[in-house]
Parts: structure tokens; sequence; C-alpha cells
């Protein structure tokens, strides 16, 4: 069957769909979680449609799945002020509770979440359309994460469970919590780029409110019961609706204290711009990126192409570290778009569920169109589609396409495609790519493909310099969880990985006084009696 037959007949008809894959119905989240209590939600409800098209036999139509509550600023509001008086100005529960006891429950929370790892990798595949291999990776990986993040957070308690005496002043210095963090993922890692704010702010002692992305939220249900019993009342609160009627009123209350959020700058702005004290919100904000391949003429091509494809199409090319744009020397375009296009050919194409499928349908309902757009203003500007039937699209479904030679003229040089849509840019000199990158609002990652050491040292000294990741011979990647995931310019705020988030949401703090003999009699007795979580030395095993 050719590549077009196959796109044309991609979605299955109901009867089709194996039985192991079928949604046992459809999910109709009808409550959310405020205060320890999940509140039942008799309003509005968002229609969940699928990126999954079902065949009929006159038409494809998104497969409804399900619904969720389109909350209004009341309920938002309310859920802040539960995580506020949860909070309690320092004085909560959860915020003084000792690090020992934070990480018990969150630990309780992970092994409840790995019991419904089925029903939330089956609803990832579902809602946003991720192949069952990486969405089973996604959920693995946040689980691992969590793990990481206590190891972490212990050896960071371990390093504070210790007094410090200098110019006769006795201290003990410790990370304390900010407050209410409001915590705001993507519908690419719904789960994942979540949790990855989340789970810090809440270990170290945050109280939250989560407002989950526009696609990606009926996966939160099967956990929304673990989070209420694994935490005090207040300390999670789940909202559910349409970002921009929740997102500023929350923000214009002052009473978020830091925002996690990853999405684009346009919104991060308005959130922050809400705020009315913007100097006291810490931001953690994952943004825009248009990371690109620069492909030297001596660079082993095979692995350039692997790479570039693994970079550029995991997901769909749905991924902020994606590779956007591939710079490759004109010496060696030509073979390069060559082995490009076969690669894309051997891609499998199918439903979520298909084994070894690469390519999905894509959630966003404008997206295919948007994406038709991009190529068509190339075309018109002398660029076009070099692998065969790359483009084609059906529905929510959208076959690859390599586009070359893309130049400044095309909105495919500059925009963030975050699409199955790979521009190719011919260069003679170094300097262009590089130009590009230094020009670029975006400073997150880039690839560079080639083996002459001295090239590539040069590069890498100048370029870690204008981004925050320089791959060799690699593709553009956040993990592993451990490495510093973050970007310059429009690209990110603050810094992510096991241990870095842990650090932006907390703040040092310390406890400290004059080294006289009542004071040491006083801190030796609060510290033998075991009458303070801060002023302690018990030792984390
Ligand atoms: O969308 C951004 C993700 O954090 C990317 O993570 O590079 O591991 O796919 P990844």
């Amino acid at each position: 069957m050719d590549i077009r037959e196959r796109i044309n007949g991609i979605f299955p008809a109901e009867e089709e769909i194996p039985a192991e894959c079928r949604l046992d119905g459809a999910v109709e989240l009808r409550e959310y979680l405020v205060n320890g209590e999940l509140r039942p939600w008799e309003g509005a409800l968002q229609e969940v449609r699928s990126p999954v098209c079902v065949r009929t036999r006159t038409s494809v139509e998104r497969k409804l799945i399900g619904g969720f509550p389109l909350l209004t600023e009341k309920e938002a509001l309310a859920a802040l002020d539960a995580a506020v008086c949860a909070y309690d100005s320092g004085r909560g529960l959860w915020s003084t509770m000792s690090v020992a006891c934070r990480i018990d429950r969150v630990r309780e929370f992970a092994s409840r979440m790995e019991g419904e790892r089925d029903r939330v990798v089956e609803l990832l595949m579902w809602e946003i359309g991720k192949s069952r291999r990486d969405a089973e990776k996604e959920f693995d990986r946040t689980v691992d994460y969590i793990a990481d993040t206590i190891d972490a957070l212990k050896d960071l308690d371990r390093v504070s469970s210790r007094f410090v005496i200098a110019q006769g002043i006795i201290g003990q210095v410790r990370r304390a919590p900010l407050g209410m963090v409001l915590s705001m993922g993507p519908y690419n890692y719904p789960l994942n780029e979540t949790f990855t704010t989340l789970i810090p702010a809440l270990i170290m002692g945050n109280t939250t409110v989560v407002k989950p992305p526009r696609h990606g939220v009926l996966l939160f249900q099967p956990l929304l019961e673990a989070f209420r019993d694994s935490f005090p009342p207040g300390v999670v609160n789940f909202v559910f609706g349409e970002g921009r009627k929740i997102g500023p009123p929350l923000m214009a209350s002052g009473k978020v204290d830091a925002l996690a959020f990853i999405g684009t700058s346009k919104a991060a702005n308005a959130l922050q711009k809400a705020h009315p004290r913007p100097h006291r919100l810490r931001l953690a904000l994952g943004l825009e990126a248009k990371n690109p391949a620069v492909i030297l003429p001596d660079a082993d091509l095979e692995l350039a192409v692997a790479e570039c494809l693994a970079g550029s199409l995991s997901f769909n090319g749905q991924r902020c570290t994606a590779i956007k744009i591939v710079f490759v020397h004109e010496s060696i375009a030509a073979p390069f778009l060559h082995l490009f296009g076969e690669a894309i050919e051997k891609l499998p194409c199918g439903m979520p569920w298909e084994q070894n499928v690469a390519i999905t349908p894509l959630p966003e309902p404008d997206k295919p169109s948007y994406l038709t757009e991009l190529i068509a203003d190339a075309e018109r500007h002398g660029a076009r589609v070099t692998n065969e039937w790359g483009g084609l699209a059906n529905a929510t479904f959208f076959y690859p396409a390599a586009v070359y030679p893309v130049d400044e003229r095309m909105r495919l040089y500059r925009e963030e495609q975050f699409g199955p849509v790979i521009p190719v840019v011919p260069f003679g000199d170094i300097a262009a790519p590089v130009d590009y990158i230094v020009s670029s609002d975006y400073g997150q990652q880039v690839s560079i493909f080639g083996r002459d050491s001295a090239h590539i040292a040069s590069l890498v000294d100048h370029l870690v310099n204008q981004v925050c990741r320089v791959n060799i011979n690699s593709q553009c990647q956040r993990g592993p969880d451990i490495f510093p995931f973050t970007g310059r310019k429009d690209s990110a705020v603050g810094t992510l990985s096991v241990s870095d988030a842990l650090r932006a949401f907390s703040i040092r703090t310390l406890a400290a006084a004059k080294e006289t003999k009542a004071n040491k009699e006083l801190i030796r007795t609060i510290i033998r009696d075991r009458k303070s979580n801060f002023l302690s030395t018990d030792f984390i095993l």
C-alpha cells in the first residue's frame, strides 16, 4: 500500500479498534479536588474529543472520549484559598512537618500512582495521541523522577542537619517552602512536566493548585483519590477549565507565591502581569524553543539523519526540545535530504496503540491546517516538500514534511511549528547558522554534527554561551533528568532538574543565635527533646 492510501485509510472504523485498546465508555470527570474533598460539579463540561478519529461510511470524526468541568473563577479561588489556608502563613501542618514525614507521604502517593499505570497510559494515548510506548515511557519516567527527587531531598537534608558556628554565631541553614505554588503543565507531557514541578514544590513543603493543560486532563482522574488521601487537606488542589479564565484571577489575587508554567511566553507574560506584586513571584517557566541542528560537511551522515529524525519527529515533533530547523552544509544537502526522506518513509504511521507506531494523530484541532499554511508560505517563496507525500493531511493526521531550501523570508524559518514539519536550510559558511542562533529569540539547545575536533570545540565554546545545552552528534533532549534543563532569552526562566527543582521551589532560611551559654543550652534542649522540625540534627537514612 502506498503512503497516500495508508493515510487516507489511517483511521479505524469503531469495530476495527482492538477490544483491549478501547476506552471503557466515555470518561466523565465531574469532580475536582479542593481542600481534601472531591467536590461534585454540576455545571458545564468541556467535551473531550480524541485526536484519534473514527471512520464511518461518510466521514471521519474525532472520537468523543469524555468531558471535564469548566470551572469558573469562583471554584478556582476556593481552591486557591484552600491552599493558602493549608500553608497558614508558614504554620500549616505540611510546611512545618519534618522532611522525613513529607517524604513518606510522597512515597505513599507514588505507590498509589503506580497502581494506576495502565489507566493513565490508556488516557494519555486517547487524549493526546501519544503512542503506547511513549505514554508508558512518560509514566515510568515520572515515577522514576519522584524516586530521584526523594533521594535528592535526602541528600540536601543531610547537608542541612548540622549547625555552623562562625564569628560567634551558631546557625542552622535549611531550605524552606515559598508558600502557594500554581502549577500548570503542557499538553505534550501533561503528566511528566506537571509532576516535575508539582512534586518538588510539594516535597519542599509548599501547598499547590494544579491546573492541567487543555489537552491532557482526563488522565489525572485516576490520580485524584491518591492525591486526596496522601496529603493533608488543601495541600494539593486540582482545578479544571479554561486557562484564560482561571489563571488570571488566581494570579490577580496576589496569593500565588510561585508560578510553574510550561507553555507559551505570551500566556506566561499574561499570568505574570496579572500578579499585583510581580517582584514577589518566583517563576519556573518552560517556554518556546526553535532548536537547530547544524550538520557540518564532515558529519557522519547516517548518524545525523537518525538523530535529526528522532529529534524532529518523536511524538510528531511536539516536544519543546525537538529539533525544529536543520542547517545542512550545501555540499551534503542533497544526500542528506535523500536519506532523510527515506528515513521518514520508514516511520510507521498509525494509531497510538499500534506496535512500533511513530507518527500518530495530533491533538490540537487547528494544527494540520496551521502546518499546511506554513508549507504553502514556504512554497510561495520557492521552497518545496522534498519527501514523497510530505504534508498530506487527513483530519487530525499529518504526514511529516521536510521543506527545502528554507530561508529567512519564510515563516518556517523563525516560527516554532511544534509539529511534523522540518525546515531544512542550506549553508556555505558556518557563520550563517551561528548568526541564526545569535539572532534567535530562543536559546534552549542546539545539535551539532561533525568530526573535526577543533571545529566542534570552537562551536561548543561559543554556543554554550548562546543556548543551555550543546548536543554533539546527538539529538536535543531534556533527559536524563539529573541534567539541568533550562534556556536563555524567551525559552525559559529558572532551571529544572531533579536537584535544581528542589531549589526552585524553596528558599534558604536559617535560625541563628549568639554563642552564649544560655543560647547553647536552649538549642541543646530543643534538639535533645526533638521540639523543632527545623532546629534538628536528625539524619535521614
Ligand atoms: O517538551 C519538552 C520536554 O521536556 C522534552 O523532554 O526531550 O525528554 O522529550 P524530552
